[in-house]
Parts: structure tokens; sequence; C-alpha cells
């Protein structure tokens, strides 16, 4: 089974958790873009939800679709978010970011009753940190974080797109750590969250309820 089916049968499996007349919170990335499709199916066929998008990119792909979005002005509390990760370890703490995309994907998640999350089999880590972790920060205060990232114990590099640093939906940068290992997630979460200039930083934890992760033997459910 190709990495591409694997997250196609995680969005199959995170999609009957929708109920009607639940808000859903619709995460971003390829693997969320399925399930996204897989809503507006649904939707067609006469599931009655809400969605509120984690991106400008998911926000599109699902008004495309005839799914109604609304912000958080129209609800306050979310039922259900489904998103992909970037990496998720044994005890369901994730990196996420990838797509550029955390900032929205952590507030949606952490008003979310739940949060299930989807992926294929090669983002299941023992430990975080092989993936660079996405730090969203203040233009103005980049420079200055550069250093302060590579004193927490990383490589620390903007990230460019099309040889311009990239900008994510809330026009902000994004600094890629490169730890290799993150030795204690916890801390490094609490310590990033308080430096000055940083907006928000792609260590989720405990945010996920639900795993599916799609392998060659079918689906695998973890949850808390
Ligand atoms: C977006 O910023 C990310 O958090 C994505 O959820 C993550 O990068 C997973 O993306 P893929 O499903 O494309 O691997």
């Amino acid at each position: 089974m190709t990495e591409d089916q694997q997250k196609q049968i995680a969005a199959e499996a995170a999609v009957t958790y929708i109920e009607d007349g639940m808000v859903v919170g619709l995460g971003t990335g390829s693997t969320a873009a399925k399930m996204v499709d897989l809503v507006g199916k649904r939707v067609k066929d006469g599931l009655d939800i809400i969605a509120i998008p984690t991106s400008e990119a998911t926000a599109g792909q699902a008004k495309e679709l005839g799914i109604r979005v609304v912000g958080f002005d129209e609800v306050k509390i979310i039922d259900l978010t489904i998103d992909g990760t970037d990496e998720v370890d044994p005890e369901m703490r994730l990196i996420k970011g990838g797509g550029g995309a955390h900032l929205r994907e952590k507030i949606v998640a952490s008003l979310s009753d739940r949060m299930i999350v989807i992926a294929e089999n090669k983002k299941m880590v023992n430990q975080l940190g092989t993936f660079k972790l996405p730090v969203e920060v203040i233009p103005f205060a980049a420079g200055a974080l550069l250093p302060k990232m590579e004193a927490l114990g990383c490589h620390p590099e903007i990230r460019m797109k099309d040889s311009a640093p990239f900008r994510t939906d809330e026009n902000n940068l994004i600094i890629d750590c490169a730890f290799e290992m993150i030795e204690d997630p916890e801390n490094l979460a609490l310590t990033l969250s308080t430096i000055p200039g940083v907006v928000e930083h792609g260590l989720f934890i405990d945010l996920a309820d639900i795993v599916l992760i799609g392998t060659e033997d079918g689906v695998k459910k973890f949850s808390r």
C-alpha cells in the first residue's frame, strides 16, 4: 500500500466519526485534504455540519465542495477536529506545521471537544524531533530569535518558498528548528511559549484524543 493510500484509509476512518449537527474543525495538509474531500462527499449526500477550517487553503477547498464554513464570530466550540501531523509519538504528542498552518491548527484543536489525528505509518516515531520543529514568529523579531533558538540546542533556519521567506496565513515567518531529537517535549513547549516574538510552535501536547494510522494491515487506532 502506498503512503497516499495509507493517508486515504486513515481519512476514511476519521470521517465516520462525523455526525449530523456537528461543528467540525478541518485540518490542513495533504492528508487533511483527503478528509475534506470525503466530508464534501458526505455533505453532498445530505450531512448537515458547520466547518471551521484551519487555513485559507482548507477554507477554499471546503467552500468549493459546498461545505458551510464559518469563523469564531459564529461558533465558539468545536465538536470534532480532524487533522494530519508530521510526527506522532507513543504518547500522542505531535509535531505539526510542515505546511505552516500550525497556529490556526492549534487554536482550532484547543477549542475542540475531540481531536482526531490522521496519518500514514511513517509519521509514527519513538521520539519527536527528526522532523524540523516549525516555530511561527513575528517578522520583526525573526533575526533576534535565530540565536535564541540555537541556544535551545537546534539548528534554526527561516523557512523559504520560491526564494523568499515563507509567509503564514497570519503573515508571520516560520523558523524550522532541527533538533534531531527532542528529549523533553513538554519542557521545550513551555520554553518556546515564553519567548517574546514567538507566536506559536508546532508541538501539540495533550491535544490529540484519537490517532488513526494507515498501515499495510489497515487502520490502527490509538486513543487517550
Ligand atoms: C500543516 O501545517 C501541518 O500541520 C500538517 O497537518 C502536517 O504538515 C501534515 O501534512 P501532510 O498530511 O501533508 O503530511
